[in-house]
């Protein structure tokens, strides 16, 4: 499943906007029903203002009415910056899965990502 899961987050990322890095973007999370929804990174003028692809790829579940707790999985074609860490652990993701810096496909939970976080909402 993560294998499959990041090779949907490679085949998305050619859609990503990313004029200003020329760093494209993809991932792709899977929900414990088995519904898969991908994301890609936006890039804006206003630099900060840009939304990474694991971001795009949750606010879609959330849209389609998924909450935390509701993601098995995701595959992503980058390594998750810090604040994606934190977004990957609000949801509680188990599986977590990207070419590491050995430049291995690796999966991980979030809080192995994040540790020593505070507590969420019960
Ligand atoms: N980026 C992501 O989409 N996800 C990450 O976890 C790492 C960074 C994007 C943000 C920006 O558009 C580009 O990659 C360069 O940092």
């Amino acid at each position: 499943m993560s294998k499959d899961l990041y090779e949907r987050a490679v085949a998305i990322s050619q859609r990503a906007y990313a004029p200003y890095s020329n760093y494209l973007v993809g991932a792709a999370v899977q929900t414990k029903d088995g519904r898969i929804f991908e994301g890609v990174n936006v890039e804006n003028a206003a630099y900060p203002l840009g939304v990474c692809a694991e971001k795009s790829a949750l606010v879609k579940a959330v849209s389609e009415g998924y909450k935390p707790g509701d993601i098995a999985a995701i595959g992503i074609t980058a390594s998750p910056c810090g604040g994606c860490r934190q977004w990957l652990y609000e949801f509680g993701i188990e599986e977590i899965t990207f070419l590491n810096s050995q430049g291995e496909l690796a999966t991980y939970s979030a809080a192995e990502l994040l540790p020593d976080t505070w507590d969420l909402p019960a």
